[in-house]
């Protein structure tokens, strides 16, 4: 995935041409999209290969099962033309080496969960997660999801794993989390929903984070 504006799009809108419009919209100001259940169940797979025509796209399913079962859902992913797939990390080495192992099959990528952005994430995950950090970087994924919310959570784990592995941040905006604090932080992307997509113009607002992200960078 190529890091030029450092903002995904997390597309969770439930309907096909709101879904297409926004991508459209968009686009110039991300370099991927996000998409999860709420808009693979409302519309089916296909939205994959129609919002690959605007930017790559992260299927966001939280792939959580056995490895069995694992390799049967990332297989369905990159089938359906997604370039990454994000999966948890606390099911074990075993079922992230499954998602790995299918993702290098198809030259796709697999980012881990290590801790989650809302406030329950620090209830369980939160003392995995730089086990699963370590876990990752072994495993040979090619990135990490850590949250926007809790930026000196993302400095601990980009200490951890270096640059080995990229980091996705997702929490800026809705959540609390803003894009130059995580950015500063060490993410090499910040995944933004609710702000653009329920945003009256969700173009000017991807615009403005986006400025907000290069100018921090800018400042490095
Ligand atoms: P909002 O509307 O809050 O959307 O900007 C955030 C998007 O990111 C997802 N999300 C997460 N995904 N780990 C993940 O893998 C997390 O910690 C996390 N927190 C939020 C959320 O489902 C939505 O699509």
């Amino acid at each position: 995935m190529e890091r030029n504006t450092c903002m995904i799009l997390a597309l969770d809108v439930t309907e096909r041409e709101e879904a297409l419009k926004i991508a459209e919209n968009v686009r110039e100001f991300v370099d991927a999209i996000k998409v999860g259940y709420p808009l693979i169940l409302a519309t089916g797979l296909d939205i994959i290969r129609e919002l690959a025509r605007f930017a790559p796209v992260i299927a966001d399913f939280k792939v959580a099962d056995i490895p069995n079962t694992n390799r049967l859902i990332c297989e369905q992913v990159f089938k359906a033309g997604a370039d990454a797939v994000i999966v948890q990390g606390f099911t074990g080495r075993d079922s992230l080496d499954a998602c790995i192992e299918v993702a290098s099959k198809y030259g796709k990528d697999v980012f881990v969960v290590s801790e989650m952005s809302h406030p329950g994430g620090a209830e369980f995950l939160q003392s995995a997660a730089e086990a699963i950090a370590k876990m990752a970087v072994e495993a040979g994924a090619f990135g990490l999801v850590a949250p926007a919310t809790r930026p000196e959570r993302v400095k601990e784990i980009r200490k951890i794993i270096g640059d080995r592995l990229t980091i996705i941040s997702p929490g800026v905006g809705a959540q609390g989390g803003k894009a130059s604090d995580v950015i500063s932080a060490g993410a090499d992307w910040v995944i933004v929903g609710r702000s653009i997509y329920k945003a009256e113009s969700p173009k000017e607002a991807a615009c403005e984070i986006a400025e907000e992200i290069q100018a921090e960078l800018r400042g490095k």
